[in-house]
């Protein structure tokens, strides 16, 4: 073992470095291509609120102070909105934070956390660095969740049960029914945390957010949201967590750094909370550009996970790395999934019109 590699703890050499892929300059670095469609990262085309460009020409004074650390304004919008108690809301630096600080206040070694696999890897890397053990619950071969299997890990009574809904990177999602039946079966030694980073994409038809449920008892709960995705805001690092307890979320505020949520992003926050009209616009666009794509993918004889999200997962019978480096070349982004078993799935953002055309222009090309 190197020096270094002997200095941190065991855990922290047990992590894969952050797949995040290749930024705009990196790849036209590599490939200069014409134009380029970046489709790797669930961003949302349309971009924040417009009244967001007023709002930071009068910035300069947020730019030279400390931002308010207890986030105030914001919470209290997050839980008028919501409809919980300003107590009740905790805001991170961007929804990863809160993972960080949920998993370091609450996971001791040994612990289990439930997770759905493939998962988003940030809900598996925060626990195992707290030296937890992770159980995944796969998919079914068709790719939605496997209900039963999930129903019966929770049983086991692990510390924590913790899953996005929709699901990143699958996009498939349990129905009310089955979400009701899965948080129904946790017991009160298990923290529940949905990660709900695209529930603005997925509200309506059998989808239903984990708030409508876990409001009424008095079970251990967090759910996640975030700034990131349909408001459009992921480059200023903000999102939340609602939680059940207010006395949790008092210890969970100790754990956070104190000025974790930066002052232009609350602003911005408050703001984009604030545009209704452009949330529906950015999530109609999302919905009837995922229709197009996917009716794209499954004419190509490809197979495709059902989406509730902003994005699409689905087989290229190939190694997607290899896949991926071919849709670069062409100046298209895409994330190639490197989890086991999963390793021939690539996963692509739906972008504005034009970039779906480019994507699905270089994709006809390469297959
Ligand atoms: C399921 C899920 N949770 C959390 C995050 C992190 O989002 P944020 O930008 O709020 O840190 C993402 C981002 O891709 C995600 O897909």
């Amino acid at each position: 073992m190197s020096k270094a590699s002997d200095m941190v703890r065991t855990e922290v050499t047990r992590l894969s470095p952050y797949n995040s892929g290749l930024t705009i300059a990196e790849v036209m670095q590599r490939y200069a291509p014409a134009r380029i469609a970046k489709l790797g990262s669930n961003e949302n085309p349309l971009g924040p609120s417009p009244t967001l460009a007023t709002m930071m020409q009068a910035s300069a004074e947020i730019f030279r102070l400390y931002p308010d650390p207890a986030g105030r304004e914001l919470r209290q919008a997050i839980a008028a909105k919501y409809e919980f108690g300003e107590d009740q809301v905790i805001l991170g630096n961007g929804s990863e934070d809160l993972l960080s600080v949920i998993s370091r206040a609450v996971l001791r070694p040994g612990d289990a956390v439930v997770t759905l696999y493939p998962s988003f890897p940030l809900h598996e890397d925060y626990a195992t660095l707290m030296g937890a053990s992770v159980r995944r619950v796969t998919v079914n071969d068709d790719l939605t969740v496997n209900v039963d299997a999930l129903i019966e890990a929770v049983r086991e009574r692990p510390r924590m049960l913790l899953f996005s809904n929709p699901m990143n990177p699958v996009g498939s999602w349990l129905s009310a029914g089955d979400l009701s039946e899965v948080l129904d079966a946790a017991g009160d030694e298990t923290l529940i945390v949905v990660d709900e980073a695209y529930a603005e994409y997925a509200e309506g038809g059998d989808y239903a957010s984990s708030l409508r449920y876990l409001r009424k008892g008095d079970r251990p709960w967090i759910v996640l949201r975030t700034f990131s995705k349909a408001f459009g805001l992921a480059g200023l690092r903000i999102g939340f967590g609602i939680v059940g307890d207010p006395e949790l979320r008092a210890l969970l505020d100790r754990v956070r750094t104190p000025f974790n949520a930066n002052g232009m992003a609350q602003a911005a926050a408050l703001a984009a909370l604030a545009d209704e009209k452009h949330l529906a616009r950015v999530v109609a666009l999302a919905m009837a550009e995922r229709t197009r794509v996917e009716s794209f993918l499954r004419n190509m004889g490809l197979d495709v996970a059902p989406s509730r999200g902003n994005f699409l997962f689905f087989n290229c019978r190939q190694n997607a790395s290899a896949f991926a480096e071919g849709l670069l070349r062409e100046g298209v982004i895409v994330k190639p999934w490197k989890q086991q078993d999963f390793d021939s799935y690539v996963r692509v953002s739906i972008g504005s019109p034009a970039e779906n055309d480019h994507f699905m222009a270089a994709l006809s090309r390469l297959l």
